[in-house]
């Protein structure tokens, strides 16, 4: 696929997540509970009329369980997949791994960091919201396919729309990642965005 994706999508992804350029596991936070374990919100009971009520919003500390019992739940992917890819972190994800469409030039170890730092943590997803974690190269989760063309519409911004409004703050580049407009996760409870 086009080079400039393969170049372009780590830097974006990984902005705001300068501070762990190593592709060791995220810190984990303490003792989080099982990803499953966070109960939605109270049920009440559907709004009348208008499509699908939504469930009432999780206060914040409900918001904060849920976010660290999903990142702790893909540090424990992270670590297992960057044990089996040890020695080959350096060469380029498409070598190493099987399925890689847009990635191919990536160093192994860094697509995982992308995919974690990136990807889960922009968008608030676990690893197995898009992946059947015993075939990572399976594209049967329909929500991998559209993660693809998000980064697409990520490549393309950065590389092509934003570039035309000249360089940024300090001359760095503009850019945007998946939680620019994702949120974490968060962004659907007042948008259309999840
Ligand atoms: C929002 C969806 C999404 C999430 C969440 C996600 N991934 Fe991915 N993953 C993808 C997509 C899309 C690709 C294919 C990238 C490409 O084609 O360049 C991919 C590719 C991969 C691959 C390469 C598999 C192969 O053999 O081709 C691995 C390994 C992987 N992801 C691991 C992870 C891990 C570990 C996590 C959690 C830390 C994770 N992913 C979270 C969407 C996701
Ligand atoms: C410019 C804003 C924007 C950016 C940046 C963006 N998305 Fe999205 N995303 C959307 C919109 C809009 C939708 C559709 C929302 C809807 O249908 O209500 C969406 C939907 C999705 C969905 C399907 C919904 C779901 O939860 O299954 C996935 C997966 C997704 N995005 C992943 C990503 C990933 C991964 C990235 C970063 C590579 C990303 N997005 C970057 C705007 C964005």
């Amino acid at each position: 696929m086009r080079i400039a994706t393969t170049l372009l999508i780590p830097a974006a992804l990984m902005i705001g997540a300068s501070c762990s350029s190593s592709t060791s596991a995220a810190p984990k936070p303490a003792a989080a509970p099982a990803p499953t374990a966070v109960a939605p919100a109270a049920g009440a009971p559907a709004a009348a009329g208008g499509r699908g009520a939504a469930p009432p919003p999780l206060t914040l500390e409900q918001r904060t369980a849920r976010a660290d019992s999903i990142t702790a739940a893909r540090a424990v992917y992270v670590k297992q997949v960057m044990a089996s890819i040890a020695g080959k972190e350096n060469l380029p994800a498409g070598e190493v791994f099987k399925n890689i469409q847009l990635m191919k030039s990536v160093p192994a170890g860094q697509l995982v960091t992308v995919m974690d730092q990136g990807i889960g943590r922009g968008t608030g997803k676990g690893c197995n919201d898009c992946h059947i974690t015993t075939d990572w190269a399976s594209d049967t989760l329909a929500r991998k396919k559209t993660a693809r063309t998000m980064m697409g519409i990520v490549n393309d911004i950065n590389m092509t729309l934003l570039p035309k409004m000249g360089p940024g703050r300090g001359g760095a580049p503009r850019t945007i990642q998946c939680l620019t407009c994702h949120r974490g996760g968060q962004a659907g409870r007042n948008v259309t965005i999840p």
